[in-house]
This record gives C-alpha cells, structure tokens and sequence, in this order.
C-alpha cells in the first residue's frame, strides 16, 4: 500500500478536470471550461513578436532568471499594473507561473494544517483546492449579488478561533459566480478587517474583460486603496488577456510578505519560464495589450449577451441567474435542493457539458447551482446548446 501524505490524501479530482477530458470529444458542446477560445489568441501578435527577437532576447528567454521574474518584465508590468491604479512602488511585485501558483504560494506561507481560512461561497475551485492541499480548514462565508456577505463575514469573524490566516476573495467577474463587488461592500470589508492581522488575498484575473467601461471605476480593487492595517495580497494573470498557456501571473504584496513568498517559489520552480517572460514582455511593451483586450472584450460581450438572451428565452421561470457584466460565467440559481449532477447527467447524453454548483462550494455539498461558461463557444453554438440545458432542468426540475 503506498503512504502518501496526509495532505495530499484529502485531495480529490476535480469535476472540472474530469469533465475537460468529456470537453475534448469533437462533437461535445462545452459551457464547463474556464480557458479562452483557441480562435482568439492573438497569433499575428505571437509571430511579431517572435520575428523581432534579437539574439541576446533568445539567450534569455533560454535561461534561468531571478526568481521574481526577469527585470524586463518586472518593468513593463508594474508600468502596466501603475496605470490601473495598483501601488507597485510601495510593494512588491513578483511574476509567477500563472496566478494558480501565487496564489500556492501564499497558501503556503500562511497556512498551518487546521489553520482556518476565510472564503466566499460559491469559490474558485483552484484555490480550494491549493488551501485544502496545506489541510486549511476552510469556514465559508455565503455570496450575494453585490459581494460577500458582510453580516455573515462579521459573525464568522467574531466567532471563528484561532482567528482565520486571511480572507480570500473574487471581486470582479467572480468564478463561478459572475458578480462584481460593490464599493459599499469593498469599503465593508476594509472596516471589519482593519488591524485584525487577517491579510486579504484579492485574487483578480477577469477584470479587463468587461463589457462595459463606465463599469471601470466601479471595479477598483482594494489593493489600489492599500488600507493601513490590512496586509493586501494582489494576484493577477496573463491567463485570460493574452494565453494561458504561457503560465504566468503575479503577485502584488507587502515587503514582508514577499520576503517568504521569494523563498517558497525559489524552491518550487526557481523561477517563471523565461520565454514566457520574454514574450509577455513585448507584448505589453509594444502596447500590443491595449489592441487585444479590446478586440476580445468586444468578442466576449457578443458572448456573454448571446447566451444571456439564450438563458432568458429557454430556461424555466424557477431557474434565476445575476446577468454577467464581464468575465467568463453565468451563474445559475435551481430550485431548492435541486441536483444539479443528475441534470450534468442528461445533458452530457444530450451533448452538453456545463459545471455542477458543488465543484465551487468549500464544503463540496450545495448542488442547487451551475456555472455556464460563454467564453469558448461562439454564438452559433450557445444558442444551439444553450436549449439543450433548459431541456435538461425540465426533464430533471419538471
Ligand atoms: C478566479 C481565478 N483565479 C485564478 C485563476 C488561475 O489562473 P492562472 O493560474 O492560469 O493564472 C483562474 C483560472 O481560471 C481563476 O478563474
């Protein structure tokens, strides 16, 4: 019998990851994944950027760098971060292998086994499962349409000993559920927290993709506020406005909290692939970025409405969902109780794949919900699929 880690024992596979290997299948109609379309990666872009190569760029993109990422890029994206409002020069930034792993590594600086932590209910399934890998216990505090809720974060944050090791949090076109913080609420939260030494892990990577841009000013994160008496850790990623692939984030965090974050990543992976820096680089530098975003914004909008106007002509009256302003998801309230694995079931039969509401619950339980992702299907397709999974909640809901 081999004796695996406690820490790992706990660790399950995500229905996601399951459902990605259903997602291949040609013929599969997929609202599970959360990746951006293949269509929309910026190839002209790429080839550009790889014909202006000099030889010394190539010799770096081949080597080892420093941990915190190479110094080109370490530049462009503080320059980059500054224009949207973030204080990089009174914290530090590091570039790390997509914003998964910032967001390990700060799970590993701050987590002991049985430690609590505070998240949102629904949350983003990656993190769960990063915070449950260091055997967190994890105390959920439920979400509502503007923001977590803040009488139930007050509760918690009486009651909960030891006191939790920080709260982790989605303010902008949340994963899975689709809303974006209200100011009243971001301003809430900074009051409760102020100097209860409960660092917040602000974890932002949708939200240059919204679909209007008087909504901007709305979004400010709280890192852009940097409170006195709250630590603010800033995470963000290449990942939905240029490509996955490339597997790079970073993280914006104080100086002491980026000393131990600096140790820990040198002893995973030394450092970020450094093409991947290279590239990202130019990208930003060459203002390739601004060109990008706004081309896929306009795609994801056309998306996000389509699907939004299929949602409201087919699905049942009982079903409600907060209509996404940005981002990838729709998040679908079901009938009380409702399993929502039973109607995944009928729909895969039906050709549909979409993602069950107990993949984002902490506690691995509450069903009665369902993402739908818009982001990797084109218009023709989410009003061809988009039925098939009213009909499924019929045929399972009555
Ligand atoms: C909310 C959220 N945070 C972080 C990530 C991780 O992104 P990556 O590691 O690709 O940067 C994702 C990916 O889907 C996400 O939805």
């Amino acid at each position: 019998m081999t004796r695996f880690a406690s820490s790992v024992s706990a660790l399950r596979s995500s229905e996601i990851r399951d459902l990605m290997k259903l997602a291949a299948s040609p013929d599969i109609i997929s609202f599970s994944g959360g990746m951006p379309g293949n269509e929309l990666f910026p190839l002209d872009m790429m080839d550009k950027i790889y014909d202006s190569l000099t030889d010394k760029d190539k010799q770096i993109a081949m080597q080892y760098g420093p941990t915190s990422g190479l110094p080109m890029l370490l530049e462009s994206l503080s320059d980059y971060l500054e224009k949207k409002g973030l204080p990089v020069k009174k914290n530090r930034l590091m570039v790390t292998t997509g914003s998964l792993q910032a967001i390990n590594i700060l799970a590993k600086a701050f987590i002991d086994p049985g430690d609590n932590v505070l998240v949102e209910s629904p949350s983003f399934i990656g993190a769960l499962s990063a915070f449950r890998s260091y055997e967190a216990n994890i105390i959920s505090v439920p979400l509502n349409s503007d923001g977590i809720d803040i009488e139930q974060l007050k509760v918690m944050l009486e009651s909960t000993q030891p006191k939790p090791k920080f709260l982790y949090f989605l303010p902008n076109f949340h994963n899975p559920a689709g809303i974006v913080y209200s100011q009243e609420v971001k301003q809430q939260m900074i009051d409760l927290l102020r100097d209860k030494d409960i660092p917040l892990i602000e974890d932002d990577v949708y939200s240059d993709l919204y679909f209007y841009k008087g909504d901007v000013a709305k979004m400010k994160n709280i890192k852009t506020i940097d409170p006195e008496g709250i630590d603010v850790c800033f995470t963000g990623s290449f990942s939905k406005i240029l490509g996955p692939g490339l597997r790079l984030g970073w993280m914006l965090v104080p100086e002491h909290i980026y000393q131990k974050c600096e140790l820990i990543k040198q002893s995973i992976d030394a450092c970020s692939p450094s093409l991947s820096q290279v590239i990202a680089d130019k990208f930003l530098r060459n203002g390739y970025i601004q060109e990008y975003t706004e081309n896929v914004r306009l795609e994801y909008k056309k998306r996000g409405l389509a699907m939004i106007d299929a949602l409201e002509k087919h699905l049942p009256e009982y079903v409600s969902f907060e209509k996404p302003r940005g981002g990838f998801y729709i998040w679908l309230h079901l009938p009380k109780g409702t399993d929502s694995t039973l109607i995944l079931k009928k729909a895969i039969e039906k050709g549909v794949v979409f993602v069950t509401g107990k993949t984002f619950d902490p506690n691995g339980v509450k069903n009665d919900c369902m993402r739908v992702s818009f982001c990797n299907t084109d218009v023709d397709v989410i009003n061809k699929g988009i039925p098939i999974v009213a009909e499924a909640i019929r045929e399972v809901c009555g």
